[in-house]
């Protein structure tokens, strides 16, 4: 069968780290190596070409940031919410995204004037019901998961992320296929914690260790049982293991010194996803 799954992603033939707009840039400014980079980001399409189908967009000089899709905005069914993004650093992405989902047939639905809003990065569907967990508080406003909400008819779990490290949701949760949470507690406040709980099962949530976090472990691209992470220790691979997951790991250093990995290097095109 061929695969059903699409993924957006970008060729980061201009990637670079450029400027500091979140703590893993900093200290990195011109350290990311390009031919690293080209050689991790097609390591990557060569472990996910089996299981999805792979789309592209023409990656733009100035705009280094632009393989991280996931920022692109939020797509559901044939709708696609744009981008607002926090940091002018990255506001020229914004009409080169559009153009091409506009381009590709979808009904694009931006935001009232005024929210920031990260795309994916800070929206993600529950892989086992309608909702959408949203996370705020460095990138996107709080509002947007009103006004997201509004915009596509799903109900909107708002996450408020307290460590900068953390700033995107996508760093820090990745839901999975059967109701498993793969999550980095330390990252949310309090009510948030409780209100994954409210909604998750103990036995559901898969917690995360620091290191595990901090090498991108939750930034997973799941197709169907696989995870596909830059890395994961070997007691959070068990842990997947036991939970009916193969963790796929690739090395992807070079675009966590612009603070991602594997789920930033895609966005998902078929939303709410059958796989
Ligand atoms: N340098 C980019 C930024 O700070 C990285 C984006 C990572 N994307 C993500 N979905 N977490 O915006």
């Amino acid at each position: 069968m061929p695969p059903t799954a699409r993924l957006l992603l970008c060729p980061p033939t201009y990637f670079e780290v450029g400027y500091v707009i979140n703590p893993w840039m900093a200290g990195n400014l011109g350290q990311a190596r390009p031919s690293r980079a080209r050689a991790q980001w097609d390591a990557l399409c060569e472990l996910l070409a089996p299981h999805a189908s792979l789309e592209t967009i023409e990656p733009v000089a100035g705009l280094p940031d632009m393989p991280f899709t996931a920022n692109a905005g939020l797509v559901h069914r044939d709708r696609f919410v744009p981008s607002r993004f926090r940091h002018a650093e990255r506001r020229g992405e914004e009409a080169r995204f559009i153009a091409w989902f506009a381009a590709q047939g979808f009904d694009v639905r931006p935001l009232p004037d005024g929210l920031a809003f990260e795309g994916a990065g800070d929206a993600l569907f529950d892989r086992a019901c309608d909702r959408l967990w949203f996370g705020h508080g460095h990138r996107t406003d709080p509002a947007a998961a009103e006004a997201v909400q509004a915009l596509i008819g799903v109900e909107t779990v708002p996450l408020r992320l307290v460590d900068p490290r953390y700033y995107h949701l996508d760093t820090c949760l990745c839901p999975l296929a059967g109701g498993w949470l793969l999550y980095y507690p330390a990252a949310f406040d309090a009510g948030s914690r409780a209100a994954i709980e409210a909604r998750v099962p103990a036995d559901r949530r898969l917690a995360v260790e620091e290191a595990d976090a901090q090498a991108f472990a939750c930034n997973a691209i799941t197709l169907g049982r696989r995870v596909i992470v830059n890395r994961a220790g070997d007691r959070l691979c068990e842990a997947l293991a036991a939970a009916g997951f193969a963790t796929i790991q690739t090395p992807l250093d070079e675009f966590i010194k612009a603070g991602g990995s594997a789920k930033c290097l895609t966005l998902r095109l078929d939303e709410p996803p059958v796989d």
